[in-house]
């Protein structure tokens, strides 16, 4: 493995100190949240009498219970979900497992950097799906099927997506599946943001075919990514197998707090989740409003998630380094340039999930008045 840490965690606003920034838009989660935000106040004296022992290597029994009743999970069962570290504990697992130097991989860019990064430390045959504005980030299933080799490890794609906060329809998910089947090679399912898709969240892709591995987490939908616990879905026994190997050579089994406290705030999630999403939609009009009303920024609506990739127009005529400066020298206002995604620093990524409302406000302000003040 060649590690190289990613400029998107070398500059993110928890290393960079939260101190130094008065409006966030850096963050691709809801506000973070404490038990007792999310209703579990009194968890405490059940956490204080769980035996902290070794779990269960392949996740708490009631958590993966949870997972596979999601109304969503179609023919996913509990034996199918492996809890990891974080999504992104599930991608290095699946990355390291599944790929090794020259294994031919197609992942899709922009992308959340660890989808990336990880296959390039390997030495994987790294082939980029590029995502483009001009198509307004869709997927060319066509360029997809031309990519494809006879010894493709597998394909990678993010839904909802970061940067961009676009969604592959499930007509969509279903001609990738399809392509992957008849190809014999697998469709690896970034779905770390499916709560937060609108209409609805669409179904998991793991629940569709044996031959898709979903990937998913607590961090963003629920804001807790300080605990750290994700997990993998897959239909296939072999992998399962296998990234259960992988998983008990890296951690053995997770922490049992994580696990006990991921548990507890799935089983309220039919509570949770409307009172989360009805503050993204507003959120979300908000950011709408603001963009059609600033005409240096151009962008692809997002359909998902709490993340959007405007960029600054061309004919602006703004200095792209000079609006960073005043930003965040001047208005403590952090947003998360393209470079974290190896995209062109016109582009930001904006977190409208994560301020509350007046924060975000001041934020889209303070945006607007460096684009003006960084005019040529
Ligand atoms: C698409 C995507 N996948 C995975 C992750 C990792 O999340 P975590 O490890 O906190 O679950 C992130 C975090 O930003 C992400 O955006």
């Amino acid at each position: 493995m060649r590690y190289e840490r990613m400029a998107i965690e070398i500059e993110s606003p928890e290393q960079m100190g939260y101190g130094s920034i008065t409006c966030n838009l850096t963050e691709s989660s809801v506000a973070d949240a404490t038990l007792a935000s999310l209703g579990l106040g009194d968890l405490g004296p059940q956490l204080a009498e769980l035996t902290l022992a070794y779990g269960d290597h392949v996740g708490h029994p009631g958590l993966r219970e949870v997972l596979a009743a999601d109304p969503g999970a179609g023919a996913v069962r509990p034996g199918d979900v492996l809890v990891t570290p974080g999504a992104a504990g599930a991608l290095f697992i699946i990355s390291t497992a599944l790929l090794s130097p020259g294994s031919h991989v197609v992942v899709a860019a922009p992308n959340y950097a660890t989808n990336i990064v990880t296959p390039r430390a390997i030495g994987a045959d790294l082939e980029l799906l590029e995502l483009r504005y001009e198509d307004g980030y869709r997927l060319d299933l066509d360029r997809l099927a031309s990519m494809i080799r006879p010894d493709t490890a597998f394909v990678s794609l993010t839904c909802p997506h970061n940067p961009t906060g676009t969604m592959l329809t499930l007509d969509e998910i279903d001609a990738v599946i399809g392509l992957v089947e008849a190809r014999g090679t697998r469709l690896v399912l970034d779905e770390t943001y499916r709560d937060m898709g609108r209409p609805e969240p669409l179904s998991l892709g793991a629940g569709r075919s044996p031959a898709v591995i979903s990937v998913s987490s607590m961090s963003k939908s629920y804001g807790i990514p300080g605990i750290r616990l994700g997990w993998l879905m897959t239909a296939d026994p072999a992998l399962q197998e296998l990234f259960l190997a992988a998983k008990e050579q890296m951690v053995i089994g997770n922490s049992l707090i994580d696990e006990e406290i991921a548990f507890q705030v799935l089983r309220r999630r039919d509570h949770l989740l409307p009172a989360i999403r009805a503050v993204i939609g507003a959120h979300r009009e908000i950011v709408t409003r603001w963009m059609r009303g600033e005409p240096a920024l151009e962008w692809v609506e997002p359909t998902g998630g709490v993340v959007c990739f405007p960029r600054i127009r061309d004919e602006a005529s703004v200095d792209v380094e000079a609006f960073y400066g005043i930003l965040t020298r001047n208005h403590r206002t952090f947003v998360g340039p393209g470079h974290w995604f190896e995209q062109p620093r016109a582009h930001f990524r904006l977190g409208y999930g994560w301020p509350d409302t007046p924060e975000l406000e001041d934020g889209l302000a303070n945006i607007s008045a460096s684009l003006s003040a960084a005019r040529v």
